[in-house]
């Protein structure tokens, strides 16, 4: 059985927590538990009446909860956040911390199908209980959805293209594992940067197998509700998508970036950001940790 740091090393730890600004009788959220790294250093911040809930919709996950009376997990899709804090009496909340996207334990277990490294069934779902997997997209939607995804979620070049060696390869064989996708895929794969097309083509659809970007606006939304005055929204994206609607939303209040004003043209926004740029992690950290590499941490106060 792997341990929390070698299921996956947490990435911008100490940032993470300094940018929580964690009360010591608090109760902080991690909405992404994983192994469970930023959980642990924020339980070291809190003292006995302190409380820290996290949520994680992967099983896997599940095995790293330390036993620690101050600790909740929540099984759970964290779009779910308000209905279970309100159910577990911790509502408002002092800070909250999302990591988001898959977790090294995830994309290296080749049964997850996360990873075209391996071979193995096309899944992607982070969630055993959920319905859809990636072979249900790739063999079910049709050419213009495939084309619309793979363009949006993974800004695949060529989209069309694409979704058409998709289209007829599964014309004659159901697409049921990773490496029979890749063989699909093998008419349109660029011989320059070949790894970076199918990474931007698995993106695309461990997205929407995982309806990612509909959660992280659910969660966003919520976030006003749940963070008191003065309490802290700390949340690490790894690509654009992502990274958009974060900061759209602590400037704004608005996932697409429109500022929005009271009567008396004043702007109102429920989180004051702390500053425009994203914090990203130091080259040591990216050397030491590669997975690293494309994390933006923002942070913002709840007004
Ligand atoms: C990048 S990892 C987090 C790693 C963690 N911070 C650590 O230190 O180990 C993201 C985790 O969030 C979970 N996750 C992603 N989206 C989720 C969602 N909508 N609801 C619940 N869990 C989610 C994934 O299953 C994964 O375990």
């Amino acid at each position: 059985m792997t341990t929390g740091s070698e299921y996956h090393d947490p990435v911008l730890l100490q940032d993470c927590v300094d940018a929580l600004r964690i009360r010591k009788g608090g109760i902080h959220v991690d909405v992404t538990f994983g192994g469970g790294g930023h959980s642990r250093a924020i339980l070291e911040k809190l003292d006995p009446s302190g409380s820290l809930v996290a949520f994680d919709r992967d099983r896997d996950a599940w095995r790293n909860a330390p036993k620690d009376a101050r600790f909740t997990l929540v099984r759970a899709d964290f779009r779910w956040l308000k209905n279970h804090l309100r159910f577990l009496n911790k509502l408002p909340i002092d800070g909250l911390l999302a990591d988001l996207g898959v977790s090294s334990h995830q994309f290296d277990t080749g049964a997850r199908g996360f990873s075209f490294r391996f071979d193995g069934p096309l899944d992607m779902r982070m969630d055993h209980r959920a319905k859809l997997s990636a072979a249900d997209v790739v063999n079910s939607y049709d050419h213009a959805r495939l084309a619309e995804l793979l363009r949006t979620r993974g800004e695949v070049d060529n989209a069309m293209r694409v979704a058409k060696a998709i289209t007829s390869a599964r014309s004659t064989k159901r697409i049921t594992t990773t490496h029979q996708l890749l063989a699909a895929l093998d008419p349109v794969t660029p011989k320059k940067d070949a790894n970076s097309f199918r990474a931007r083509v698995f993106q695309a659809l461990r997205i929407t197998v995982n309806d990612e970007l509909g959660a992280l606006e659910a969660l966003l939304k919520q976030s006003a509700d749940v963070i008191r005055p003065g309490g802290r929204l700390v949340v690490i994206s790894y690509h654009s998508l992502e990274d958009r609607l974060v900061k759209n939303w602590m400037r704004t209040g608005d996932l697409g970036g429109e500022e929005k004003k009271d009567i008396y043209g004043n702007r109102t926004r429920p989180f004051d950001p702390d500053s425009n740029k994203a914090t990203q992690p130091t080259e040591e950290e990216m050397n030491r940790n590669p997975r690293a590499r494309s994390a933006r941490m923002r942070a913002a106060t709840r007004t």
